[in-house]
């Protein structure tokens, strides 16, 4: 790639790291305790969808495949913002800041296409549930999350081609705790607003459209049921009502980062913990915890353990 070797930036520094020590010390806690939940709750789901039969269904292989996700999307910033606090580190090198952005995008990507898929199944399951295992086949779900790793990577190397052509000559400071691209295209030395907007056009429009088409189906959902009966509405709206909040939880953030253009430092800086730790950890807690089938299922699990029938 010729566009590293012209760049005179080797190193990038993270001015966010130079923060006070209690802010430091509540960050590296919060940071590790939602990491913890993060790899426990969604590797036990993956563990159980895997291991239980009664799990292997369109709906489970699809939460398996973003518990994955989850862990993926989380581990490629938290860890780093860890052990970063931990020694002090303010550096980051070009290559090492490009590589994360490229894997943030793919993730993202994704994820956005799998909570779609997974909207799209319980609204085949709520509107259709006659149709639903013919609709939701074994080949639908793989087409599914193939197109979200297809349009991850085609989502992240369409930016990334763009930004690593900028010359990258001047300043090499940046207020934050990781690399994305609406920072270091602030960085370019050249006119760097053509290229704001291909990053806006792309990853905005982008959690924008996603964003609307998941409230659509989610209220065509609520509709449906409200047709039907007054006692079924009260229950799906708890579960759906849990969805929803995952969906405003993972877009708002997006939304604020790649559409608005200079939002506030304070917010700016510390917005990654909800895309990266909180909706990754709520995710498992949502999507299990209200489910009757996987509660089965854990119960399941443990007689199968010997010895926890003793307590
Ligand atoms: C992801 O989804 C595909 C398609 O349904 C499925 O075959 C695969 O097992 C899932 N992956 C995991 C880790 O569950």
């Amino acid at each position: 790639m010729g566009g590293l070797n012209d760049s005179v930036i080797t190193e990038i520094v993270l001015l966010a790291f130079s923060c006070s020590w209690e802010k430091k010390l509540f960050l590296i806690l919060i940071c590790s305790l939602l990491y913890l939940g993060i790899i426990l709750g969604n590797l036990f789901i993956l563990f159980l969808v895997i291991f239980d039969s009664h799990l292997h269904s369109p709906m489970y292989f699809l939460l398996a495949n973003l518990s994955l996700i989850d862990v993926c999307l989380s581990s490629t910033t938290v860890p780093k913002i860890i052990k970063d606090h931990l020694h002090e580190y303010k550096v980051i090198s070009f290559q090492d800041c490009m590589t994360q952005i490229c894997f943030i995008h793919i993730m993202g990507g994704v994820e956005m296409v799998l909570l779609i898929a997974m909207a799209f199944d319980r609204c085949t399951a709520i509107c259709k549930p006659l149709h639903y295992l013919k609709i939701m086949n074994p080949k639908i779900c793989i087409s599914f999350v193939i197109t979200g790793w297809v349009t991850g990577v085609i989502h992240a190397m369409s930016q990334f081609l763009f930004v690593i052509k900028l010359p990258f000559c001047g300043p090499n400071k940046m207020d934050s705790f990781y690399c994305d691209f609406p920072k270091i295209i602030k960085l370019a030395c050249t006119d760097a607003a053509k290229f704001e907007f291909i990053v806006t056009a792309n990853s905005g429009f982008m959690s924008m459209g996603a964003f609307f088409l998941l409230i659509l189906s989610y209220s065509f959902i609520l509709i449906t049921v409200q047709k039907r009966s007054s006692g079924e509405l009260s229950k799906a709206f708890v579960t759906l009502s849990a969805h929803i909040t995952v969906v405003f939880l993972f877009f708002t953030p997006c939304i604020l980062l790649y559409v608005w253009p200079s939002p506030p430092p304070s917010i700016d800086k510390n917005l990654f913990i909800v895309d990266f730790a909180i909706t990754p950890v709520m995710n498992p807690a949502i999507y299990t915890l209200q489910n009757k089938d996987i509660k089965v299922a854990i119960k399941r699990l443990f007689k199968k353990i010997p010895y926890s029938r003793l307590c």
